[in-house]
């Protein structure tokens, strides 16, 4: 389980940009609750994930993990319970790198001298099925630079690596928005798959309201730095994407645009 607890986060304090997102903001998120977030541009949605993950100092406030207090946990700390999948696929993998040394470094993420140990031999096998179950062919394609491979594919490598090692939380920032249309369902399956099967407590950021409505046991919505809508179960199997389309019309109305 994960505690967002009076979380108070203001951007440029003391400057005359200076401008509060968070103020006690309040989240409970269950094990295995899979979240699709959605909400118009701003509303804090990635600020939100960069708390989760460390990635941002806040100001104030706690997060708790299954009651333990990881707020002082630097992100790479937090890291080796939490996954995170980026909007772009350069972000989740190294470019440079091949296939094979890709899935090495996932795979020993965490680990001491992960960096240099290289390829194990032993796991090559582990590599190429892990691969396979992505049904793009890059299991035989180990020695080929990911740099070379397209976005999709990267980003489906992004999700197989982020997803390596034991995790409890996978977070996914807008993972499929640069994608077209047939591989962000690919990835979109994939997504599901690899969730259910590790049990993972899943927090996906999307601005695809059918993924949004599809996917996952909670839906919530959030606006000007707060959660205005937070649908679960039969709730949220219920939500019509014409609903939340509705409920976006309605909100910038009310804010004039
Ligand atoms: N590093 C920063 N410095 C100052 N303000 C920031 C910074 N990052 C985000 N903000 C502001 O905080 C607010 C929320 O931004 P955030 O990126 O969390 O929104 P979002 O919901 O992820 O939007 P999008 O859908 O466009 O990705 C915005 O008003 C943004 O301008
Ligand atoms: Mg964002």
């Amino acid at each position: 389980m994960l505690k967002l607890e009076d979380i108070n986060k203001t951007y440029n304090i003391g400057t005359v940009n200076e401008a509060k997102l968070f103020a006690d903001f309040n989240l409970t998120i269950e094990q295995g609750d899979f979240i699709s977030v959605i909400g118009s541009n701003g509303s804090g949605k990635t600020t939100m994930l960069n708390i989760i993950c460390g990635s941002l100092a806040i100001d104030s406030g706690r997060l708790l993990s299954n009651g333990n207090d990881i707020s002082r946990l630097k992100e790479f700390q937090r890291a080796k319970f939490m996954g995170r999948v980026y909007q772009h696929p350069d972000m989740g993998t190294c470019p440079s790198m091949t296939i094979l040394q890709n899935m090495a470094l996932a795979d020993n993420k965490g680990k001491l001298f992960g960096l240099t140990m290289g390829v194990n031999k032993k796991r090559i096998d582990f590599y190429r099925e892990e691969l396979s179950r992505l049904k793009l062919g890059l299991e035989d394609k180990l020695e080929v630079k990911v740099g070379s491979l397209s976005g999709g594919q990267r980003q489906a490598m992004a999700l197989l690596m982020s997803t390596m090692t034991p995790l409890e939380y996978l977070i996914l920032d807008e993972h499929t928005a640069a994608l077209d249309p047939k591989t962000s369902e690919i990835i979109m399956a994939l997504t599901d798959e690899i969730v259910r099967e590790k049990q993972l407590t899943t927090i996906m950021v999307t601005h695809n309201l059918r993924h949004a409505a599809e996917y996952g046991n909670r839906l919530l919505m959030m606006h000007e730095g707060q959660v205005i809508m937070d649908k679960k179960g039969q709730q949220k199997t219920e939500t019509k994407v014409d609903e939340l389309l509705d409920i976006f019309n309605s909100i910038s109305v009310e804010c004039g645009n």
